[in-house]
């Protein structure tokens, strides 16, 4: 296989990135795969917007299905964000027979079973490294090497535009909403910066780590969510002077049948890991029964990051492609004879 080919559904910051990463890193790539990735069509409502990298001419569409029907295209990269029209999109890829890759948290939280039983059906993949953590490899990492653990805990600092504004506010004392809108500049916020500062993001993002990690399904509506929109310079000088510092942390556990998921500001002692994860990084503690503690530490945010994660994961389908393997199993919590009925 010479070449394999792609299509990208939303041309935003980190559809920018794919681009840039293809354009730098596309010869390692194919040293690396033994084929090329080659990006055929990029689709988006707004194709004028100068985004900073150079596209083909001819590559830009508005019709999304130059995208969804084109019969050569084996990969479709969803990074449209949100709920809909995501979710029929990308339904209608895999309908098509195409693998999808996407950093789309809020639909895979949501909408992840009905997606998931249509690339069964299909016999496609559908990876999403990028949705949780930027560009940390967490969610390969619980698949793959760390598959022989029974975990119990799941604590995560992962929504990178909170945690660059909490940093910010304790280091300088900057103000909430001057803060916010220089992470939106900076393409870490959602296009509704309310998921993120209200912690929406984060529970999204909760629900795909604990069906990983325990091969549960967590309805969104039963994790329990707090954001930062409410903190003030006074809640964080009084943690600071009694020796803590305040983060947006998920926090996820199991004990038995039952699990415990939920999203607020936390006072964390100075001390602790966790308490050094600053600005858009996002950190990630899992505890598994043989591996103990282990820490995951990166960008959570970011076009460069992102983009690493969703290439990542191209690169991974196109992998199995090469050496003719379509499909491996659905991740645990997501195929429909794995999901565990745990109470939340
Ligand atoms: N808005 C998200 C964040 C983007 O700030 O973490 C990455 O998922």
């Amino acid at each position: 296989m010479n070449e394999i080919k792609i299509g990208l559904i939303g041309f935003g910051t980190i559809g920018a990135g794919v681009v840039k990463l293809l354009d730098k890193n596309g010869s390692l790539l194919e040293e690396k795969l033994g084929t090329r990735l080659f990006l055929k069509k990029i689709a988006d409502l707004d194709i004028s917007t100068d985004r900073g990298v150079e596209v083909e001419p001819g590559v830009l569409t508005t019709n999304v299905d130059e995208v969804l029907c084109d019969p050569e295209i084996a990969i479709v990269i969803e990074l449209i964000g949100g709920y809909e029209p995501a979710r029929s999109f990308v339904l209608k890829a895999i309908a098509n027979g195409k693998h999808i890759v996407t950093a789309n948290k809020a639909l895979l939280a949501v909408h992840g079973e009905e997606i998931y039983a249509a690339a069964e059906k299909k016999g496609v993949e559908v990876l999403f490294e990028a949705a949780v953590g930027g560009g940390i490899p967490v969610l390969s990492s619980i698949r793959g090497n760390l598959a022989g653990n029974n975990f119990s805990t799941v604590l995560g600092i992962l929504n990178g535009t909170c945690n660059y504004i909490l940093t910010r506010m304790t280091q300088e004392g900057a103000d909430f909403a001057e803060v916010l809108k220089n992470a939106q500049q900076l393409g870490y916020a959602e296009a509704d910066p309310t998921f993120d500062v209200e912690g929406i993001d984060t529970a999204h993002k909760l629900c795909l780590l604990l069906s990983l990690c325990f091969g549960t399904r967590v309805d969104l509506k039963e994790v329990s969510t707090e954001g930062i929109s409410s903190i003030a310079a006074v809640d964080i000088n009084f943690a600071r002077d009694f020796g803590y510092k305040i983060k947006l942390l998920a926090i996820g556990k199991r004990d038995g049948e039952r699990i415990e998921a939920r999203v607020h500001p936390t006072m964390i002692p100075v001390n602790y890991p966790l308490a050094d994860v600053n600005g858009v990084f996002n950190g990630i503690r899992l505890s598994g029964d043989f591996v103990g503690p282990v820490m995951f530490y990166g960008r959570g945010a970011g076009m460069e990051p992102t983009a690493s994660a969703v290439i990542g994961d191209v690169a991974d389908i196109a992998r199995n492609l090469v050496a003719g393997i379509s499909r491996r199993s659905a991740p645990l919590g997501f195929g429909d004879d794995k999901v565990k009925n745990l109470t939340i």
